[in-house]
Parts: structure tokens; sequence; C-alpha cells
């Protein structure tokens, strides 16, 4: 009954006045914390004193000290306090995670699993807009550059950059011809081999292309390359067009592999190893959406988009 009459008494007030005058023992330094004058610091105290009932500091010389009440009244503050803080803290969260934006860009090869990653997120949080940038690696990290969004997806973290970055899944690259390609049953393909062959290459800025040129060049092999072509769709229509073989990233054969139109070619040096990163800048303070997409990622998001889930969804395993 007792404690029903004083919640019906004092007020959050006084109790963060008697907080601070109960923390620093002086009615001064409360003062001075809290920005008011110390006759109001005294008043609220009174006040407060009266409706407990007990007197919650006593003087010993010219020091100040809490009785017993004065002590069990402080400890109840820090708990309310605490609570309240904490009441924040979810109120904010579930406000930051009601509505928002997510901004991500991506590396091209990423397109395959993304999207199916947001799809269940989404569902989770429907009032999250997604603003998804694919681009190639130069082109993800300029906008990363110019702070242009949350979370990014790359193959190769940028050295000169303070980052954060985690190792998302794998992403092997590996050479994909037509079916009906005279090496598709051959094993152990020497790399130099692939010199006579019409190469579809990526564009200038793309990873892959980075990567691919980049075997060739330590080899001293030339590469052939009868077309440039800036998207991993229309590479894979123009190997299927007899155009030419090309290197690309397994899940871009996501949707195609039971299609029978492709085949990965056994070269020496393939599958090129390589993984997914996700990062972002080591200052950015991430928002509650990015950081909760992150954690995301780490756990069910890995699951989805491993490369073992892809294959088997695609039949080959
Ligand atoms: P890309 O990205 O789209 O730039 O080729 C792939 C990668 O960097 O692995």
């Amino acid at each position: 009954m007792a404690g029903l009459a004083l919640s019906q008494q004092i007020t959050l007030h006084q109790l963060k006045v008697f907080e601070a005058a109960a923390r620093h023992c002086s009615f001064t330094r409360a003062a001075e914390e809290l920005f008011l004058t110390q006759p109001t610091i005294s008043m609220q105290i009174k006040q407060l004193t009266q409706a407990v009932g007990l007197p919650l500091f006593e003087q010993v010389g010219k020091r100040l000290f809490l009785t017993d009440a004065g002590r069990e009244l402080h400890v109840t503050c820090r708990e309310i306090f605490e609570r309240l803080a904490l009441l924040e803290m979810s109120i904010a969260n579930m406000k930051g995670l009601k509505q928002g934006q997510l901004r991500l860009a991506v590396i091209t090869t990423t397109k395959y699993v993304i999207p199916r990653l947001l799809g269940p997120f989404c569902q989770r949080y429907p009032g999250i807009d997604i603003s998804l940038k694919v681009t190639n690696h130069e082109g993800v990290l300029e906008r990363m550059a110019d702070n242009l969004d949350d979370l990014y997806i790359v193959s190769q973290p940028p050295e000169n950059f303070d980052l954060n970055s985690y190792l998302f899944i794998e992403n092997p690259l590996i050479v994909l011809a037509p079916s009906s390609h005279p090496l598709a049953r051959e094993k152990n393909i020497p790399l130099n081999r692939l010199a006579e062959e019409p190469f579809i290459m990526r564009e200038p800025g793309s990873g892959t292309r980075q990567v691919v040129q980049q075997l060739f060049d330590q080899q001293g092999i030339p590469i052939k390359v009868r077309l440039e072509i800036g998207s991993n769709e229309a590479i894979k229509q123009a190997i299927a067009g007899g155009l030419g073989i090309s290197v690309l990233s397994i899940h871009s054969l996501a949707l195609d592999y039971t299609t029978g139109q492709f085949a990965i070619l056994d070269v020496e040096g393939f599958p090129i190893s390589r993984n997914w990163y996700v990062i972002y800048p080591a200052g950015k303070q991430l928002s509650i959406i990015a950081s909760t997409f992150f954690e995301y990622l780490q756990h069910e998001g890995r699951e989805i988009a491993s490369v073992s889930n892809l294959l088997a969804s695609a039949g080959k395993i």
C-alpha cells in the first residue's frame, strides 16, 4: 500500500534530481549537472522526502550522506532509469525497423543471390524499402568512396581503405562453354588451349575481367577477345549462341544449369577461388536496419546463398 501511495505522489523529475544528488552526495553538484538552481534541488528533495516519510540524507559535519531509506531509494532510482533506457532503445529499434531504407551496392555476380536473400528479409520487415545498386567492382568502390550506401558486396576489398569486412560466401569462377563445345568432355584442359578459343570478356572495371586478365598475363598467354560485354546475362546468351567461351561466377548459372545449354570446362587452374565480402567503411555507423541485414547475411543469408545449395538446386550434385 505504501508503495502505491508513493508512486502516486512522486514524479520522475524528483527521482532524477534525487539520483544526481545521491550520486554526488552534494546538492550543489547535482544542480550543476542538471542545470538547475540549488533551491530547486532542495525543494524537489524536500517534496520527495515528505512523500517517502523518512529523511533521505543526513549531514555529518560538512558532509552529506544517504540514510538507509535514501540508499534504498537510490538503488530503486537506478533500476527505474536503467529500465527506461532499455525501453527507449527497444522502442527506437522497433521504429527503426518498421520503416526506413536499406541501401546496398553489390557487384554484378551477386545479383543472382542477393534478391533471393532479400525476399525473406522483406517479408519479416515489410516497411523497409530497399535500394539495390548492381554495378561492377569499380562502380561499387566509387559508391563506397562517396558514402552512398549502407553495405557493399565485393570480391576484392580494397587495401587502401579502412574497412570492416566480413567474408560472406565463396564465389568460384568457372569457364563456361556451350554444351556442344568440343572441349566439353575433355579433362584437365591446359590454360593455353583456351588461347585458341574466341573469348567473351567483361567490360573494363569488372573484377571478373581483372582476375581473368591477371591469370593469362601471369602465364604469358594471350587471350583472343572476340566480344566485350558488360553483363553476365548477355555473356551467357552469347555463349549459348556459340559466339565463344567466357569466365563467369558459378552463381551466374543459378537458374540455367539444368537447361543443358552449358558445360563447365575442366581447365587447369579453375575454378578460380574467390569470395564475396560484405564491407563498409570503418568509421561508418550502421543504421539499425543495416546492422540487422548484416546479421541476417551472416546467419540465414549464408545458408540460402551457399554454393552447395546453389548446385543442389541446379541439380548438379
Ligand atoms: P564484377 O564483379 O561484376 O566487377 O565482375 C565480380 C567480382 O569482382 O568478382
